[in-house]
């Protein structure tokens, strides 16, 4: 062995020990942070900072980073159980948390992470808690319990009568029904998916002077600021980012007493600095190359625009991409260059290719678009760059009711008797898992209205929809294929899978 290496010639010696040289001194430098951040960690969070998933990679950007989180309220446990808001939004998950990150933290730490804390990360706190199956619904789906008043109060606390009444026909769990729980124990349970912390410059902005939903005011912003965008929780029972904190601390982080002002205002500082998207993609190479501005510098410099006829069309950042320069194509493997291309006709088939969108409150009724009414994806998801609703107000898109929604039996059915009239669609007698923004509102015409999210950074925190419905991409253009016959060719289908994984 010395003999063969002592032939061979010094300088490619030299080259053959430069890769061990490297590795020797990398190691006594320090090892990239890992992607989990745990509460009070105390690190920093950089200007810029990058995470790998499936699809390729992510990037958050911190506009005056980078930021030192020691003793930052997003980052520090400060409330009873270990938590921090960063628990929940994880940088690498494109500031939610996948599930696949949950069933991984249950291993490594065998379900001793905060994160399985009784109060929501377990199915029910009546439950064993030392066991992974009390934890399913988090751990296989990624969701949290959310407790809610019943009857309903709205974002002031005001009470308000129902128009309709909720019958518990199913509760595997238990926290619809135990001692303690349920509507006759003057709450509910539903069980959500953490909605992304980022990007809030344009979730906030509001696009209408009025609901057009609903033809009615917008409610004010109770801290001053105009009206509120109506764009915040899946319930909307948040009308800014500081009643949506003094929520968050009070059920997930289990604070005892009040946020101070000076803890709200560092988290809504960090909060509307941060952007976040998709920057590379593992099939198409660079997305922000050959023309096309993807990833999150372009919504940091943009402003919120609207609707694709009088703004700047949504998702138009892949529009180079429909024709690559016959010297720009040369620079790309052929996969390259058809990814590519299949994003582009991805983006087309978001705003172009039409179907028919029935039976959906919100779009359907009552403000009066007709039922039903011709459009694309691109009538609800219409916010340039980040493809939220412009037009505040809900939607139904029957992701949590019968019969769009899955047949789940690990989940509470409720039976909605709807008072005064029937519902428009569902009739007088329905069943939901989640009655979403009637929560907030106490109508029964709002059961299964749920706020429309963003749609960025996407590969890094399956499952989708309010509930966790879609398992992955596919799953969320195969709903839409169910819910509304649309006739998406393979190709189709396939292309805005495709440019979902880039967003
Ligand atoms: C235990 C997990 C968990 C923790 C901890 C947590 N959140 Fe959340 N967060 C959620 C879930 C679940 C939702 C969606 C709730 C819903 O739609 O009803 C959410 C939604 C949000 C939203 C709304 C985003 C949107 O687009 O609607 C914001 C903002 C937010 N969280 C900020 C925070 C802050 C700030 C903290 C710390 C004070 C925090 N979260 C702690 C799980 C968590
Ligand atoms: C009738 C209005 C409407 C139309 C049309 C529509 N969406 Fe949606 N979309 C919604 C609503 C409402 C939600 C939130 C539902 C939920 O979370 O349960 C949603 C959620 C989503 C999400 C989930 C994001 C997340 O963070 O989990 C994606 C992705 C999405 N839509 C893509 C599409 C695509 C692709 C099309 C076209 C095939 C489309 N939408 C058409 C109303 C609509």
């Amino acid at each position: 062995m010395t003999d063969r290496l002592s032939r061979i010639p010094r300088s490619i010696m030299a080259a053959l020990l430069l890769p061990a040289a490297a590795l020797a001194l990398a190691a006594t430098q320090k090892a990239p942070p890992p992607p989990w951040w745990s509460p009070g960690e105390g690190r920093t969070f950089p200007a810029q900072i990058d995470y790998r998933n499936d699809s390729g990679t992510l990037r958050s950007l911190l506009v005056g980073g980078p930021l030192p989180t020691k003793g930052h309220p997003f980052f520090e446990p400060i409330g009873s159980n270990g938590r921090a808001c960063v628990t929940c939004h994880q940088p690498a998950d494109g500031m939610s948390l996948s599930a696949a990150t949950a069933a991984e933290r249950w291993d490594v730490t065998k379900g001793k992470d905060p994160l399985f804390a009784a109060i929501d990360g377990s199915n029910c706190p009546i439950l064993p808690q030392g066991d992974r199956a009390s934890h399913s619904l988090l751990i296989e789906r990624g969701l949290f319990r959310i407790q809610r008043p019943w009857p309903v109060k709205e974002w002031q606390g005001k009470p308000v009568t129902p128009d309709f009444t909720i019958d518990v026909v199913r509760d595997p769990n238990g926290c619809n029904s135990a001692p303690g729980y349920g509507p006759a124990a003057g709450n509910i349970s539903i069980y959500r998916r953490p909605r992304p912390v980022s990007n809030f410059k344009y979730l906030l902005a509001v696009g209408f002077a009025y609901d057009p939903k609903q033809g009615i005011a917008l409610p004010r912003d109770p801290d001053g600021h105009g009206q509120s965008s109506g764009n915040l929780m899946a319930d909307n029972r948040a009308a800014n980012l500081r009643l949506q904190m003094e929520d968050a601390a009070a059920s997930h982080l289990q604070l005892i007493g009040k946020l101070t002002p000076k803890q709200e205002a560092a988290i809504n500082d960090f909060e509307m600095r941060l952007y976040t998207a998709q920057q590379a993609s593992a099939l198409g190479g660079a997305l922000d190359s050959a023309g096309a501005s993807g990833g999150p510098a372009k919504l940091r410099d943009s402003e919120p625009g609207a609707l694709g006829s009088i703004g700047t069309p949504v998702w138009s950042e892949y529009a180079a991409w429909e024709k690559i320069p016959p010297e720009e194509a040369a620079k790309l493997t052929s996969e390259q260059l058809a990814f590519r291309k299949s994003v582009a006709r991805g983006a087309r088939v978001f705003r172009d290719k039409t179907f028919l969108i029935t039976d959906s409150s919100g779009i359907n009724s009552p403000a009066g678009f007709g039922n039903p009414v011709r459009n694309s994806c691109v009538f609800c998801h219409n916010m340039s760059q980040m493809g939220n609703d412009v037009a505040p107000g809900q939607v139904d898109l029957g992701t949590t009711t019968l019969p769009f929604a899955d047949p789940w039996a690990d989940l509470p059915l409720f039976r909605i008797t709807c008072l005064k009239a029937p519902h428009p669609f569902y009739g007088r007698t329905f069943f939901t898992y989640d009655p979403g923004f009637a929560l907030s509102t106490g109508r029964c015409a709002d059961v299964g209205k749920i706020t429309l999210q963003s749609l960025r950074g996407l590969a890094a925190r399956a499952p989708y929809f309010s509930n966790g419905l879609a398992k992955n991409l596919r799953g969320i253009v195969d709903y839409y294929e169910r819910r509304y016959n649309i006739g998406y060719t393979e190709q189709e289908k396939q292309d805005l899978v495709n440019l979902m994984s880039v967003l």
